[in-house]
């Protein structure tokens, strides 16, 4: 039996500067998921400490936060049937864009590895995780 899941999904602050939102947006919506919550933040480096808490002992942390606080992201709530986490991050393309398949949009808009684009949750435990630091339960059906 198929059934609905979720992931989360954020275009970086490198995409939103350069205007991409809304082509990452349409590319979202042809791949067959839905949009069940989107908004546009500017997250302070705490914020995004709180986010990549998992990555803390990486030495690309303080970069990788400063940067994801350094200017606009736009966070959403996706849907689809059967394996939504998947799917995304296939969409996505690999995090070093110069490993991303042709068609990904890491391929077609990421910069370095740290400057990627669009973030997508790994598995159901931080898809999970990863919805309820960003939306709160009112804010998703
Ligand atoms: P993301 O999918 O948001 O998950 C963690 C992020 O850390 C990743 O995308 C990259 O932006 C970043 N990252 C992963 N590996 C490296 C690295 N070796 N150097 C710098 N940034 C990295």
């Amino acid at each position: 039996m198929r059934t609905l899941q979720r992931t989360f999904a954020i275009i970086k602050p490198d995409a939103v500067k350069k205007d991409h939102q809304g082509e990452i947006i349409s590319l979202i919506l042809k791949n067959g998921f839905d949009i069940i919550g989107m908004k546009m933040l500017h997250i302070t480096k705490k914020q995004a400490e709180g986010f990549y808490a998992v990555h803390s002992a990486r030495p690309f942390f303080d970069s990788l936060t400063t940067f994801m606080s350094s200017g606009p992201i736009v966070v959403l709530a996706l849907e689809k049937q059967g394996d939504a986490i998947g799917g995304w991050r296939k969409l996505m393309g690999a995090t070093n864009p110069a490993n991303a398949e042709e068609g990904t949009i890491r391929k077609k808009y990421a910069e370095s590895i740290e400057h990627n684009a669009v973030h997508g949750s790994d598995a159901e435990d931080t898809a999970r995780f990863e919805l309820s630091y960003f939306f709160a339960g009112y804010e998703l059906k």
